[in-house]
């Protein structure tokens, strides 16, 4: 029988599906992230409770890191110019048990995308950033569960009791909550779930929940998009609203949306809660940028200038950076990190974002299984087609009429192709990895850190 071969991004999100299924001790992750790890001066200082003071060259790193990159000058020449250095699951997993309703139909429904092979490349960076965190320097001031280590005694079912008593004030909601207070526990016993601990990283249940939080939003949003896009496909299945109708998969989408928000609630964080609130801004905000496409007060852009790179590389930091930058920076909250080693974990997820989106709008003119030219089709002109523009001015019509006229996609399609736009994509994506990565060394050295700086790099590489 053929074996199926994974390349480095699949074989990183079957490790995070097999961490979402399976109950806490049991869990994988750490052997992958950890692997042969070598518990390093930082561990030890961990261990023994001695806080790193504040280094400065974190913190000009981390400047240096936050000034903007140029898009509209990317040439393939800039390589390293920003861098000087070089089916339904076989049993329900935490997910399905969040998602349980009243109504046989809804979890069906908002199961759906759970059931097929996501790359889950989300909550596996929230728990590799939990793990690379465990052991980074600490907030003064703010209330640790983590001071040297002692958080055995720790009760984690907190987060899984209700946010407030006016939810349990009917009997729907009691049954709805005794449901979650069951799904959040490891499965086996009703134990409250405890830390995860390999080589001395840790994965705390704040973690796993925050990663099950981001991959509903995530999730969520795809629903939604699926009905703006008239997709046909997605994760292999149909997608949800060919098999089920519009109105299932919005509704489907709300309700995750709404389980996800009281999960984040019972996470009991007003930090982490404001900042995974924000995402949901972003995303919608994001969304109605992509639907007007460069124009600005109802005029379209009229070149492929710096502003238009702008609003394109902010328009995709508030679709796909945002989820992720800011679960990271969640991620590190919850490990009480320092502000550096927080703003170190956003950084590098706000760059990741932007790459794996730069990748994705690549790919919509390359590869053969996807149905190439969908953002074409859509009327949405992405770094391929604004490189193409700059060489091709004959571009900047069809942009504007957002390739509507009969045979504007198949041209542009064209244009792309003779021009060095796909290239300079791959460029810049590089330097938004590079710059991912290199936000990397301000946390300290580890092999969560490691895997994180391999998923920067298989971005790059990814097909899918
Ligand atoms: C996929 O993009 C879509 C997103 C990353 C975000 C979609 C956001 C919304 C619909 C706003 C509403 C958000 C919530 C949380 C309800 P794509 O179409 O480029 O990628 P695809 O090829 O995978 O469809
Ligand atoms: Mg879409």
């Amino acid at each position: 029988m053929a074996t199926k071969v994974r390349g480095p991004l699949g074989q990183l999100g079957a490790l995070a599906r097999d961490f979402l299924r399976k109950p806490s001790e049991t869990r994988p992750l750490g052997k992958f992230a950890i692997g042969a790890a070598k518990v390093s001066h930082f561990l030890e200082s961990a261990a023994t409770g001695v806080r790193a003071p504040l280094p400065g060259p974190q913190h000009q790193a981390v400047s240096r890191l936050k000034r903007p990159i140029s898009a509209s000058t990317i040439t393939t020449k800039s390589i390293g110019a920003n861098n000087p250095e070089p089916a339904h699951p076989r049993r329900p997993n935490n997910l399905a048990r969040l998602l349980e309703s009243g109504h046989p139909m809804l979890n069906t429904v908002s199961r759906y995308y759970f059931s097929a092979s996501g790359k889950h490349i989300r909550p596996l960076l929230v728990m590799l950033v939990a793990q690379a965190t465990s052991i980074g320097s600490k907030r003064q001031g703010r209330s640790s569960i983590l001071v040297d280590n002692e958080f055995d005694h720790i009760d984690y079912s907190l987060i899984d009791r209700s946010a407030s008593q006016t939810i349990q004030s009917d009997q729907e909601s009691q049954a709805s909550n005794r449901l979650i207070q069951d799904a959040t526990r490891d499965g086996h016993g009703g134990r409250p779930y405890s830390p995860h601990v390999t080589a001395g990283l840790t994965i705390l249940p704040t973690h796993r929940r925050l990663a099950e939080i981001t991959e509903m939003i995530h999730t969520s949003s795809l629903l939604h998009d699926d009905v703006i896009d008239h997709a046909e496909t997605r994760r292999g299945l149909p997608a949800i609203q060919k098999k089920f109708g519009n109105k299932m998969a919005i509704f489907a989408g709300d309700f995750l949306l709404a389980r996800a928000s009281m999960a984040l609630a019972r996470l009991r964080d007003p930090e982490v809660t404001e900042i995974m609130a924000s995402v949901l801004c972003d995303l919608v905000d994001g969304e109605f940028k992509q639907l007007k496409n460069l124009e600005v007060e109802d005029a379209p852009m009229s070149q492929p200038d710096e502003p238009a790179f702008a609003y394109y590389l902010e328009k995709t930091y508030l679709k796909t950076g945002s989820l992720i930058a800011k679960s990271l920076r969640s991620s590190a909250i919850l490990s009480n990190s320092t502000d550096d080693i927080v703003e170190a974990t956003y950084i590098y997820g706000r760059n990741l974002g932007i790459a794996f989106q730069l990748i994705d709008d690549l790919l919509d003119f390359t590869v053969t299984w996807k149905t190439c030219g969908a953002d074409l089709e859509l009327g949405l002109a992405t770094a391929p087609v604004l490189y193409a523009w700059q060489e091709f001015p004959e571009l900047g019509p069809l942009v504007a009429r957002k390739f509507s006229v009969d045979g504007d996609v198949a041209k542009a399609w064209e244009l792309v192709h003779r021009s060095e736009g796909i290239e300079r994509t791959r460029v810049l994506a590089r330097q938004y990895m590079e710059r991912a990565a290199e936000a990397l060394r301000i946390l300290p050295p580890s092999s969560a850190r490691d895997a994180l700086e391999r998923v920067a790099m298989s971005v790059l590489t990814r097909t899918k």
